[in-house]
């Protein structure tokens, strides 16, 4: 496949502005958009100069739309099932916005719909496409801090005016539905966690039925340890804060601040350099560009997707088990076998 055959339908317009603007000015073919809300639908059309003819409010008919090959979900999380069997089944390749799912049902679904299918299914976790994070991965497989022995990160975001609709399910936990960007991090950084133990507590966000605050601490492999946070009510700008700690030194980067610091130790191999360097950053938090880039390199060079269903699921199974961990009070094993 060559890039100019992806034909493109984007499906869900809120979020999923990022993604019309990004394919847009990169030049990428839009055959159709798609919302069932009229008002945004225009809106979105009109900005970004898609004609009325390739404007949909039933994603059905880009299902059946024959020019359409690649599907992108910016639905919401309950709609990511559904929308992906479908477009899967209609042999469409699909990008699909975090999380996979937010019920272990449908996530296995997905994960069967995506291996049956001949064609390619991408979950997108931003953070992968995040300049603080690349840069943070890269020093980290180059050696910059030694060993890694331990990883942080936390995602504190204010709910409040958004916490209504399809966020209020109970199955959308806030370490499900925002905080699996922090879990999906630092199993990028540190591999899968495997035992989770948490606390939460419920003060900010009373019209949601669980806690808007949880705590987790992770063992992951080779003897590395974490922490997650994860915030839906806080009385702050939006975060992901994230450390890595190793034996010759540490980063400490976020996703909005345009440096990130990184410490490192003297020839000795010991002694902790006074200052350490500031790098600096762009900051490019919905990097949604870059995720399809990387998603249509997979399609052009017919390459195994990175970011595939299981990953995804994976991703998930670490936020669930967090979550039941800051229910019941006991340590839990997330269970990894999809
Ligand atoms: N990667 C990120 O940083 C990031 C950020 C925000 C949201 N998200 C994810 O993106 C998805 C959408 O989130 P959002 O913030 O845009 O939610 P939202 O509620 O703001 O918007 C959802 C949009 O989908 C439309 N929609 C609903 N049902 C539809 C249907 N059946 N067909 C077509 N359109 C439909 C709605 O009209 C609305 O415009 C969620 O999965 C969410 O978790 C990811």
């Amino acid at each position: 496949m060559k890039r100019e055959d992806l034909v493109v339908g984007i499906v869900g317009l809120s979020m999923g502005r990022h993604h019309v603007e990004g394919m847009v000015k990169a030049g990428i073919n839009i055959g159709a958009i798609c919302d069932v809300n009229e008002e945004t639908l225009h809106k979105i059309g009109d900005e970004n100069g898609i004609p009325k003819e390739k404007r949909f409010t039933d994603y059905k008919d880009l299902v059946n739309n024959p020019e359409i090959n690649v599907a992108v979900l910016v639905t919401p999380d309950q709609l990511h099932r559904p929308m992906t069997e479908d477009f899967l089944a209609a042999g469409k390749h699909v990008l699909c916005e975090k999380p996979l799912a937010i019920t272990l049902e449908d996530v296995k679904a997905i994960v069967a719909a995506a291996k049956k299918a001949d064609k390619k299914f991408m979950v997108g976790q931003i953070c992968h496409f995040t300049p603080a994070f690349i840069k943070a991965k890269e020093l980290l497989d180059a050696g910059a801090i030694g060993e890694l022995y331990y990883v942080e990160s936390e995602y504190a975001h204010d709910y409040h005016w958004i916490m209504h609709g399809w966020r209020r399910d109970p199955n959308r936990h806030g370490v499900v539905g925002g905080g699996c960007h922090a879990v999906d991090l630092l199993r990028w950084f540190a591999g899968d966690p495997e035992e989770v133990f948490a606390y939460g507590t419920h003060k900010l966000l009373p019209m949601c039925d669980y806690n808007d605050a949880t705590i987790s601490v992770l063992k992951f492999p080779n003897n590395v340890i974490g922490k997650v946070f994860v915030s839906t009510g806080c009385k702050r700008n939006y975060t992901m804060r994230t450390l890595l700690y190793g034996t010759k030194g540490t980063i400490i980067c976020d996703n909005k601040s345009d440096t990130m610091q990184l410490f490192t130790v003297e020839e000795d191999g010991i002694t902790v350099k006074k200052e350490p360097e500031i790098i600096p950053i762009e900051i490019n938090h919905h990097n949604t560009l870059g995720e399809f880039e990387v998603f249509a390199d997979h399609l052009i060079n017919d390459t195994p997707v990175e970011m595939d269903a299981v990953q995804g699921a994976k991703t998930v199974a670490a936020c669930m088990a967090i979550v039941e961990s800051s229910t019941t009070g006991v340590p839990v094993k997330p269970d990894y076998n999809f």
